[in-house]
């Protein structure tokens, strides 16, 4: 077991790193546990938090109706169980929808509001509960980043907004051993494209290149193994540091192209795991991100095709590398899979320039309405 500190985060890593939370919530009188439908069960996670709860003598109550997609209803569901129990803290077990969902919760009950409210930008976060989070999937980074997102019920918008970062978190390999395969393909190609975008943004500095290209290497590396032997403790302990690593890099230096155009999507489909969405616009993006950070990516790229040259002209060479890879790893989903038409280019286009133009803002090249139609209709 080893741990980072980020600030004032600390994160456990390895096995026994959950007993690890005892020291940090000794003191607390009543906390609400929040997970989704079967994860935090069938882990095993859930068992061992309670025990730890129990051991220390603290009230607890779970909440267990977290979806993936969650929506704004949902953060408010969780805030009005915490009221009623008069809780002091939440423990959020569970992979990127559960721990952003609980940390959104955070914010409400201390701040005040609707979740609606923050979404839409009528709120801002003043202040926010301590949060403790068990991770459960190696993709999302909410572990260790200060983000939440959350679909708004009925208006077919999925908004990312800050919130706040856990107090302490928990990466256990071991609850990583359950991880259906195709969540380990979707999660693990999120934390990829959090490194290739945080690394190309105008917002990269060189910590975030550095933690790329640890991340995609490690990716590049170890899911080819988890898929073949899901219960590699050591490569799903690898995974789930080199997605905490990359949750760093997108805390400092966002996503851009792939992250908007998916959230658009997503926001439209609830049904559209975040991951495949992802893989699905990703290869054509990273042309135009190639051709724009020929250099960085060059590098960052290499264990996907050593070959790669640090210049503008083996922008394809790029985009072919990652589709060979993703295709590799069982990634071959398209936009008609999810219910998606070409005809919807123009309109899914300007409405991503429309809702996310903050982060189109800082890829590296110019994001046009033209470039996100060409992106989209390679996605089928
Ligand atoms: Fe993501």
């Amino acid at each position: 077991m080893f741990r980072l500190r980020f600030g004032r985060l600390i994160v456990y890593f390895g096995e026994g790193s959950t007993e690890a939370l005892a020291e940090h919530i000794y003191g607390v009188r009543r906390v609400l546990v929040v997970t989704g439908r079967s994860s935090a069960r069938r882990s095993g996670a859930l068992a061992d938090v309670i025990k730890i709860l129990n051991d220390a003598g603290i009230e607890h109550e779970v909440f267990d109706h977290v979806f993936p997609n969650p929506t704004d209803s949902v953060v408010d569901s969780i805030v009005e169980k915490a009221s009623e129990s008069g809780v002091e803290a939440l423990i959020a077990i569970g992979g990127g929808s559960v721990i952003d969902s609980t940390k959104f919760a955070s914010v409400l009950l201390c701040s005040g509001g609707k979740a609606r409210d923050y979404l839409l930008g009528d709120l801002s976060p003043r202040c926010s509960k301590p949060v403790y989070a068990v991770n459960l999937t190696h993709g999302t980074g909410s572990e260790v980043d200060r983000y939440s997102v959350a679909n708004i019920e009925g208006e077919k918008l999925k908004i990312g907004i800050d919130t706040t970062y856990p107090e302490v978190s928990v990466d256990n390999p071991r609850y990583a051993l359950t991880l259906p395969l195709d969540q380990t393909r979707y999660t693990s190609i999120d934390a990829f494209y959090h490194s290739l975008e945080s690394s190309t943004s105008t917002l990269s500095n060189p910590l975030t290149e550095t933690l790329a290209s640890e991340s995609v290497s490690l990716i590049a590396g170890r899911l080819p193994r988890v898929l073949k032997s899901p219960g590699d403790i050591e490569a799903r302990e690898d995974l789930l540091y080199a997605a905490s690593i990359a949750g760093v890099g997108i805390d400092n230096s966002l996503t851009h192209v792939v992250h908007s155009l998916e959230h658009t999507l997503s926001g439209e489909n609830p049904m559209l795991p975040h991951g495949a969405g992802l893989a699905i616009l990703g290869p054509r993006s990273i042309r135009y991100m190639y051709k724009a950070r020929p250099q960085t990516l060059a590098r960052i790229l290499r264990p996907l095709d050593p070959d790669l040259r640090p210049l503008a002209v083996d922008a394809e060479r790029a985009e072919a590398a990652v589709r060979r890879f993703q295709e590799g790893v069982g990634l071959v989903e398209n936009l008609a899979d999810y219910g998606f038409s070409t005809s919807d280019a123009d309109r899914v286009a300007s409405k991503t320039l429309e809702v996310f133009g903050k982060l189109t803002g800082v890829a590296p090249f110019s994001v046009s309405e033209e470039i996100l139609v060409e992106i989209y209709k390679d996605g089928f």
